[in-house]
């Protein structure tokens, strides 16, 4: 059995979390703490990094006192820490990593360096006993993200975006529809009891063999309904065809990807995929199609540290640690 206490602090969430678990076991969260600055950050409709760094360290004492309270445990029990070290935010990654790796150093115990994206990969499996063999599509606000899964630390990618996330078009568009920051769960929101078919939005690149993505041929579309229709449009019925424009594309090359690569299961994850219609429409397609799907747990798409601590405990698990003195990589890549 190990423990192992984790940092999230790559873009604008501080988290905390604190996992135990041994090889072949079903990890446990005993603790994951988040402290989101959305509230902070929506004056300025988007994530100022300088503030965001500023209470990633205001906030993160507290935060680990909280999780080590909440799981009940000593901080000398704690086996490994870990934080995320990138891809994200340089400032905001550099408060996590250098928090974690002071901690370690202090308790004489290994650091492990994390890949945020490696987090959002996992995070459908933290329940489970393994991570078996799938395709991810991991979609959040900075990424979008096809990849061939082996196991774990054993990934191929397969496509991804070539201009805008999944997450930042949500954003975008919701800017562009007046509704709050950050725009994914506004345009949700919005989308109910809207029409899905009331705008015929372009289907980027679906049709196309590879599997990137493009989704600014969407935002500019929007853009131009915007216009032409000079604010007499349905909100509701608009971003409900947007969002089923997102969903096709998204869905449309997971499948293709699955396809390609003879992989019986999905698995979905990043703060895109808490979106109920995605879902579903995920649920209902791989039913059809056989496939088993994995999906993140509503509390665990968007940023949180359980995910960064469940992919660092598999790592210490299998012998591995970072230096420390570890340096962050704002465009750290997967692969
Ligand atoms: O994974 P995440 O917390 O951060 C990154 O690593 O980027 O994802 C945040 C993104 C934002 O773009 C947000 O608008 C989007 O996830 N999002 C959603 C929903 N909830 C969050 N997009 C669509 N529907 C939602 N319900
Ligand atoms: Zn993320």
């Amino acid at each position: 059995m190990a423990l192992l206490l984790a940092i999230e602090s790559s873009c604008d969430e501080t988290a905390v979390a604190i996992v135990r678990g041994a090889v072949g076991e079903r990890t446990e969260v005993l603790a994951s703490e988040i402290s989101s600055q959305i509230e902070l950050h929506r004056e300025y409709g988007g994530v100022v990094p300088e503030l965001a760094s500023r209470n990633h360290s205001l906030r993160l004492r507290g935060l680990v006192e909280k999780a080590l309270a909440d799981a009940g445990v000593a901080m000398s029990a704690i086996d490994a820490f870990a934080a995320t070290t990138g891809p994200g935010l340089a400032s905001s990654l550099l408060i996590g990593s250098t928090a974690a790796q002071g901690m370690a150093c202090a308790a004489r115990r290994p650091f492990l360096g994390i890949n945020h994206l490696e987090g959002h990969l996992l995070s459908p499996f933290i329940g489970s006993t393994a991570v078996p063999p799938h395709v991810a599509l991991i979609v959040s606000g900075g990424h979008t993200l096809l990849l061939d899964v082996e196991g774990p630390g054993r990934y191929r990618r397969l496509g991804g975006t070539r201009d805008d996330a999944a997450g930042e078009a949500f954003d975008k568009v919701g800017k562009m529809l007046g509704l709050d920051y950050p725009g994914g769960p506004e345009i949700e929101k919005a989308a109910r009891g809207g029409n899905p078919a009331a705008y015929d939005f372009p289907r980027s690149m679906l049709q196309d063999p590879h599997l990137d993505f493009s989704f600014s041929g969407l935002k500019t579309a929007v853009l131009y309904t915007l216009q032409r229709a000079q604010g007499q449009v349905s909100v509701s019925d608009l971003a409900a065809s947007f969002q089923q424009a997102v969903i096709d594309i998204l869905l449309g090359k997971t499948l293709r990807a699955a396809r390609q690569t003879g992989r019986k299961r999905i698995g979905l994850s990043g703060g895109v995929s808490l979106n109920r219609a995605l879902r579903d429409a995920f649920q209902a397609a791989c039913g059809n199609a056989g496939l088993e799907l994995a999906l993140t747990s509503a509390d665990l798409c968007t940023d949180n540290a359980a995910m960064i601590a469940f992919a660092a405990l598999l790592r210490h698990l299998a012998g591995e640690s970072t230096h420390l003195g570890q340096d962050i990589h704002p465009n750290l890549p997967l692969v």
